[in-house]
């Protein structure tokens, strides 16, 4: 891997953001461009690495796999977290496999080599064998990773000289934190591959410009006033009734099925004639509701009608450049995208609920990873499945030059491709941060902003 001055003038990025409105279609199959972010994005950046819950007693691990490497994420005694690469220091063999305890430690499997939950090496087999340098105390231990834990997640990231966590995640993390993002827990998990470029497989996810057009079912007539301005409040609760179960059917969970309940149990409801009154009525009640029946059972969550109020209650938080969280009043679904190739990705979906406090979480099962046209997606990831091989063989076409954005709707997408060409670029962290800043928010419907560098 070329090593980068990044206090030098900034590295040449072919194929760069030069009108924030358009992408050039290279940035989604050109193999040099993806090679540029193997070297320059992904060791740079911080990457959620595993949910809490798939480590839930001290010296459980998770093995983590981003491109060629691999990373050992450990929750220790005290229940932080710890990671490592995962190479044996005597010939480099990946000691661990999956996921399991390592209370034993690890050994590795060829010449037996072993090192404790921690990373330290314990025992060389036939030490007197090798000469004094190579058997140098701390040189033969696991090589550290750094990892914090943030929202439920281990967090891993491969540049020692990276910022912390929490100040790459701002302001995304404040906003999450106030919705206690942290007590949702895993309810079920998938994984796609899908032949599509990641940051393809992203975006198409992270506006809602598609919707209507791509997922017709939620066209749903009554839930804001007609053309000619009449508005009915009591068609307008069957017609949220019915968005909230197409979302939690179509989205398998995205409108946790409780919530769905919650909100039936308000059908009698009489609100305002007035259409802005009458859903801040239905908003405020139906928020109030989810919270004190989530609280009745004893699971953590924000006063949601409080967090309204103070503009808190997004609906997507977005963390540059592979996960985001879609709360919907009690629960959330959360996506992580990881490139298997330049035109190749594996993408994961939670759903993601409250648990009484003080349960036990159930590890989660690792997900068999599905075709992207396989029968079993629910229908909304299944339409948008659907469009994403289509635009990845589109892009290819002769006559297609770059994709051409809505500034005012689609602007997360020039956003995070300009931060990308940041990285690319080699810049250093203090220009990146501002810049992961302005992209690290709710990105549907956000314009397209400044992001201190071009
Ligand atoms: S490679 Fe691990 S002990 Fe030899
Ligand atoms: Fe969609």
């Amino acid at each position: 891997m070329a090593v980068v001055d990044r206090k030098a003038s900034a590295l040449p990025v072919p194929y760069a953001m030069d009108v924030p409105d358009r992408v050039r279609k290279e940035r989604y199959y050109d193999p040099a461009f993806y090679q540029l972010e193997v070297e320059q994005l992904w060791p740079r950046v911080w990457q959620m690495a595993c949910r809490l819950e798939e480590i839930p007693e001290p010296h459980d691990f998770v093995e983590y796999e981003i491109l060629d490497q691999s990373v050992v994420v450990v929750r220790t005694e005290d229940l932080g977290v710890q990671a490592f690469q995962n190479a044996c220091r005597h010939r480099g063999v990946r000691v661990a496999a999956g996921r399991g305890s390592c209370e034993n430690g690890f050994t590795c499997p060829f010449h037996g080599w072993c090192y404790g939950p921690d990373g330290r090496n314990t025992f060389v087999s036939r030490a007197s064998t090798f000469s004094a340098h190579n058997l140098e105390a701390g040189d033969l231990d696991l090589t550290p990773v750094r990892c914090e834990a943030w929202g439920g997640c281990a967090w891993i990231n491969l540049d020692a000289a990276a910022p912390p966590l929490r100040e790459c995640l701002e302001p995304v993390a404040s906003i999450l934190d106030a919705w206690q993002v942290e007590s949702l827990r895993t309810e079920w998990w998938y994984a796609c591959r899908l032949p599509v470029n990641w940051k393809l497989a992203e975006e198409a996810f992270v506006e809602q410009y598609h919707v209507l057009q791509t997922h017709p079912q939620l066209r749903i007539p009554g839930r804001y006033p007609a053309r000619d301005g009449s508005f009915d409040p009591q068609v307008f609760v069957e017609s949220e009734l019915h968005y909230l179960r197409t979302m939690s059917e179509g989205m398998g969970g995205m409108v946790h099925a409780d919530d769905v309940r919650i909100a039936e149990g308000l059908q009698g409801i009489v609100l305002p004639a007035d259409p802005t009154s009458a859903r801040a009525a239905w908003e405020q009640a139906l928020n109030e509701a989810v919270v004190s029946w989530h609280r009745g059972r004893g699971h953590a969550l924000p006063d949601l009608q409080d967090l309204e109020a103070r503009g808190l209650n997004e609906p997507m938080g977005y963390a540059f450049p592979h996960w985001f969280v879609l709360p919907m009043y009690s629960s959330a679904s959360s996506y992580r995208f990881r490139p298997l190739g330049p035109e190749e990705t594996l993408m994961e979906i939670w759903s993601l609920t409250r648990f009484p406090e003080g349960e036990k979480p159930v590890r989660p099962t690792p997900p068999e990873v599905w075709e992207c046209d396989d029968p079993r997606w629910p229908p909304i990831p299944a339409q948008d499945f659907s469009n994403l091989p289509r635009q990845q063989r589109g892009l290819h076409a002769r006559g297609f030059e770059y994709m051409r954005l809505s500034e005012q709707v689609e602007g997360h997408i020039s956003n995070l491709h300009r931060v990308l060409d940041g990285f690319l670029a080699g810049l250093p962290y203090d220009r990146l941060l501002p810049a992961l800043r302005s992209v690290n928010v709710n990105p549907l419907e956000q314009p397209i902003v400044d992001i201190a560098f071009p």
